[in-house]
């Protein structure tokens, strides 16, 4: 699968290890950045590039680096057709791809270790989304919202 993947200084310690990982797992990785640790860059900018390859089928999903997870979320699910999700426990990892179809994993390198983000990217990138009538009914009425506006 294509993956890309982003971050900002607060999630910057983690990039590296996780494009190698997820390498090692079989996915085509699109890092779009940080590609050096600048304190002053922001997470929006970070997310936008994200939210963009998936808008323009640069990448199937997307992991998002910040401190916490949480800027990064914000701002990727203001974009259209990105269901963005801060998973720090792999059940919320896999649990939200196969029944909310997310396709950003969010997380905070302030908050999780190596060895935990590990588990968590793992778990998203082989999670499927389950396609179950009352999932699909949900991810129908979640896109009536974001296309209402
Ligand atoms: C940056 O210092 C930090 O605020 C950002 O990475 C993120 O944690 C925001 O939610």
């Amino acid at each position: 699968m294509k993956i890309a993947i982003a971050c900002d200084h607060g999630g910057f310690p983690l990039k590296a290890e996780l494009v190698a990982v997820l390498e090692k797992l079989g996915h085509e990785v699109l890092d779009l950045g940080a590609h050096q640790y600048d304190a002053k860059d922001d997470y929006p900018d970070f997310a936008r590039y994200v939210g963009q390859a998936i808008q323009h089928g640069q990448a199937e999903r997307a992991v998002l680096l910040c401190g916490s997870g949480i800027g990064a979320c914000v701002a990727a699910n203001k974009m259209k057709g990105v269901r963005a999700g801060v998973c720090h426990d792999t059940y919320s990892a896999h649990q939200g791809v196969e029944h909310d179809d997310v396709n950003v994993l969010c997380l905070g390198a302030r908050i999780v270790g190596g060895a935990l983000a590990e588990e968590l990217v793992a778990a998203f990138a082989s999670a499927k989304f389950s396609g179950e009538q009352r999932h699909s009914r949900r991810l129908e009425k979640v896109l009536a919202i974001e296309k209402a506006g």
